[in-house]
């Protein structure tokens, strides 16, 4: 790889950041005009299911970006790690980049598809707070997409600890409408990866280029992809090569929700023989059917996508924490006499100053 011409010092990023290349006000794209599409995940960028996913977008004519990390981020969530070296101490993903290699730089093939040795969600900022900015100026980011992560995300508890799931709330925070997409293939590098078109990733980047295809067409003329401060998280099923039943090969997305009767938490269990402690995710508590946002009657995401067949999950979140009011008010009483409301109104909705 020719990367050693890309090593630039970090402080340029501060200038450069001056372009807001990529605060996004401007309406989404009709046919002439092109979509720009970051994508990014957590299993790294030499992954075949981004790669796959990178090269199907491509192929529909949008512009596309990949910002991804140089190595394995899994379970990273939203954690923000930066490269503490200009240089990679111990290489890429697969040594697709050597030990010595500049801590971010692209594909010597491809100045779209760049590597950077942070988080999930780091790696993304980072195309939009340096690479875009420096290299591609003015580009407005349309849309951001995640992933295929190699391995489901399902129910809320998994939700927050994966790094796919993290590089897309962390995008939404920044005003960016991201869509995050997770199947359930092993880690594979994409230079070893089946070419077959029954290949799971294959399926997942025509499934997932479909999904961001369709919204896309149904988004021409918004001021933005999605509502500000809103994601989606898409979980698609055993697909291909991976599904025992062998005939899932065009999964259907149908709408669910994050809690429900399948969502599941993780426990310890001491093991005698060991010594130490085996994880069991399968905990079911009531907390993980609680209903407080959405759609109630919506499917949950974990039993449409394990037990229902070739269906692909799509949950809609958003980046607002905070409980429903009713739930706050019994709350908010609980912590009476002590704890007092602000005397003058704040707030962010409009008119509050
Ligand atoms: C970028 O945004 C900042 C803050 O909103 C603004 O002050 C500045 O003028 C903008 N720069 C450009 C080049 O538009
Ligand atoms: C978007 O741009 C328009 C026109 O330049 C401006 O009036 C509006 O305030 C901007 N909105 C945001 C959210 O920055
Ligand atoms: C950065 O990497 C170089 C080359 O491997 C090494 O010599 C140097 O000690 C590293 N610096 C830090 C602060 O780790
Ligand atoms: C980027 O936009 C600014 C402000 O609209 C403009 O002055 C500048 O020429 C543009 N740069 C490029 C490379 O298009
Ligand atoms: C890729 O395939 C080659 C040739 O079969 C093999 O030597 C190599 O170990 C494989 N690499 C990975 C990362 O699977
Ligand atoms: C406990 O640990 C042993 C030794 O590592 C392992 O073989 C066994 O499968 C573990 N038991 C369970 C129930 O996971």
């Amino acid at each position: 790889m020719k990367l050693s011409s890309l090593i630039v010092p970090c402080l340029a990023s501060l200038a450069l950041a001056q372009t807001n290349a990529t605060a996004h006000n401007s309406t989404v794209p009709h046919e002439n005009s092109k979509t720009t599409i970051v994508v990014t995940n957590d299993d790294s960028w030499a992954s075949a299911n981004i790669r796959a996913f990178y090269d199907a977008l491509k192929k529909e004519g949008y512009n596309v970006f990949m910002f991804a990390p140089a190595v394995q981020q899994s379970g990273t969530g939203g954690t923000f790690n930066l490269p503490t070296n200009a240089t990679l101490a111990k290489g890429a993903e697969w040594q697709t980049a050597p030990a010595g290699a500049p801590s971010w730089a692209h594909d010597e093939k491809d100045d779209h598809i760049w590597y950077f040795d942070g988080t999930p969600g780091a790696a993304v900022s980072f195309g939009f707070d340096y690479a875009l900015p420096k290299f591609y100026p003015n580009t407005t980011v349309d849309l951001v997409v995640s992933g295929p992560n190699e391995g489901w995300n399902l129910g809320p508890f998994v939700y927050t600890l994966s790094g796919t799931e993290g590089a897309m709330y962390t995008s939404i925070l920044r005003g960016v409408p991201a869509v995050a997409f997770s199947g359930n293939n092993d880690h594979t590098y994409y230079a070893n990866a089946s070419n077959s078109e029954t290949s799971a990733h294959k399926i997942y980047a025509k499934a997932s280029t479909a999904i961001v295809k369709n919204l896309l067409e149904n988004a021409k003329g918004r001021p933005s992809v999605l509502p500000i401060g809103v994601g989606i998280s898409v979980n698609l099923p055993n697909v291909g090569d991976i599904d025992p039943t062998g005939k899932c090969v065009d999964p259907k997305p149908i709408f669910t929700r994050q809690t429900g009767r399948g969502a599941a938490t993780y426990k310890l269990i001491f093991n005698e023989t060991s010594g130490v402690f085996d994880e069991d995710e399968n905990l079911k508590t009531d907390a993980l059917r609680a209903c407080f946002n959405g759609d109630c009657f919506l499917p949950d995401e974990t039993d449409v996508v394990t037990k229902w067949g070739c269906y692909s999950s799509i949950s809609v979140i958003t980046a607002d924490y905070d409980a429903p009011g009713g739930v706050a008010a019994e709350v908010q009483y609980l912590n009476r006499n002590l704890v007092t409301f602000a005397p003058t109104g704040y707030g962010s909705f409009p008119g509050r100053k």
